[in-house]
């Protein structure tokens, strides 16, 4: 069992900062990712439409064997990880969440910016999130509508992607704002042009890291951690097999096989 894969899907290509981490730090771990661009942006879309999604997913997932299961998504997580924990009580499962506690103990002034999608901000779990860890600090929230969809052309430092950003990221300047969450699996990509439009003194803050550490305690526990040599990724898209394979040197920095995801 330890040699099974372990499954990792998103909406599209955000999860991918997710699973370099999980590459990173389990290099023996045989890895399947599922990329929902068909279906992007969740975090538009309603909780009923992504927790199916979720389930058609999972479902797959675990017809190719996965061991344990990954949403490198924070979206289809607000909407979609209970239920899928209550099908699957056994199956390892790690969803993700903005990085709200470190944020909130990071700061020095005072204030957070929060950049997520608007499915995570309005989700009751998010609410559940501040009060539970940001009840000390000001929290600013700012969705992002039409920001994944720019990520996902490949294409960091366009114009376009830019000035859309700059939108975003000017009220949490302007409220005080010195530590910023990337609450969405998409923007950690977003760092070079960040790092060139924010000043040095303010801190990103994102969880993939953290996920793939949690993923690996999991693992452990159950003693389902691989060992032996580096091993596979394996990529499936809903949209155009070729739009992946085009933008995965750019994201993932090495090219892969993208086969086609119909469910
Ligand atoms: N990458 C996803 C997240 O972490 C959402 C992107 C989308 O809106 O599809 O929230």
């Amino acid at each position: 069992m330890s040699e099974a894969p372990i499954g990792v899907f998103d909406s599209g290509v955000g999860g991918l900062s997710v699973l370099k981490e999980i590459r990173q730090l389990l290099p023996a771990e045989s890895l399947l990712y599922v990329a929902d661009c068909g279906h992007i942006p969740y975090g538009e879309k309603s909780p009923e439409f992504i927790r199916q999604r979720c389930a058609v997913i999972a479902e797959f997932l675990r017809s190719r064997g996965a061991k344990a299961l990954v949403l490198a998504c924070n979206t289809a997580t607000v909407a979609g990880v209970a239920d899928l924990r209550q099908h699957y009580p056994d199956w390892p499962i790690v969803g993700m969440e903005p990085a709200v506690k470190p944020a909130a103990a990071a700061t020095r002034s005072g204030v957070v910016g929060v950049l997520a999608t608007t499915g995570t901000l309005q989700s009751a779990k998010f609410a559940a999130l501040l009060d539970r860890f940001a009840s000390d600090v000001r929290v600013i929230t700012q969705p992002c509508p039409g920001l994944v969809e720019l990520i996902e052309t490949g294409d960091l430092h366009s114009e376009a992607l830019r000035a859309l950003l700059r939108s975003y990221i000017e009220p949490l300047l302007a409220a005080g704002c010195d530590t910023i969450i990337l609450g969405c699996t998409h923007y950690p990509f977003l760092k070079p042009l960040l790092s060139q439009m924010l000043p040095p003194a303010i801190s990103l803050i994102d969880t993939g890291a953290a996920v793939a550490r949690q993923l690996q305690r999991l693992l452990s526990e159950r003693g389902l951690l691989a060992d032996g040599p580096a091993r596979e990724t394996q990529f499936w898209t809903s949209a155009a097999p070729e739009r992946l394979c085009k933008i995965l040197p750019v994201l993932w920095n090495k090219s892969g096989s993208v086969q086609s995801f119909n469910r």
